[in-house]
């Protein structure tokens, strides 16, 4: 007897699959746009904004994209696309000061779940942020994407995001 369950099973994990692969292609290509436009460029807001424009346009789901800098022990906006973002945020304060207080990457399915959560743009539902490390691993910057999908961020968004940070910021 056929068993239905496991063939709807078996499609949900090929489709999955095949959507991870194409967000892998993708990542794949950005990085090596980024990797191109940045190679020995040392300014920060030029490989910022060049970084914020190759994901922002490359990216299925990246309805805001921007770097948030650490400027006198705050956050404070950075190159973005999108619709107007806060122009500065506490340490410690929403996802993005989260990620810059603990130095990690912070992925939030929904971001009505995550108590604090700052919304510059009500249409955001769930959210990545990366910290951008220095030589030394100082946290100098975050880079934050919105979605407006709920859970449109994933292990492979922050694999390929911390990729593409260190590579840019550390060389390797
Ligand atoms: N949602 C962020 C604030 C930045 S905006 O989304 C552009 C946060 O909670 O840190």
């Amino acid at each position: 007897m056929r068993n239905e369950g496991l063939s709807v099973l078996s499609l949900g994990n090929t489709l999955s699959a095949t959507m991870s692969s194409e967000k892998e292609r993708d990542y794949e290509r950005c990085r090596s746009i980024i990797g191109a436009l940045c190679e020995g460029d040392d300014d920060q807001i030029a490989k910022m904004a060049s970084i914020v424009g190759v994901l922002h346009n490359e990216m299925n789901d990246f309805f805001w994209t921007g770097f948030y800098r650490v400027v006198g022990g705050r956050l404070v906006i950075g190159p973005y696309q999108g619709t107007v973002g806060c122009l500065r945020i506490e340490i410690g304060k929403g996802v993005c000061g989260m990620a810059a207080a603990v130095g990690e990457t912070q992925v939030v399915e929904n971001v009505h779940d995550f108590p604090g959560h700052i919304a510059c743009d009500g249409r955001s539902q769930s959210e990545i942020v990366v910290p951008v490390k220095d030589e030394r691993g100082e946290v100098i910057a975050v880079l934050d994407v919105d979605s407006v999908k709920k859970g449109a961020f994933d292990e492979l968004d922050r694999k390929c995001l911390e990729q593409i940070l260190t590579h840019v910021w550390r060389g390797r």
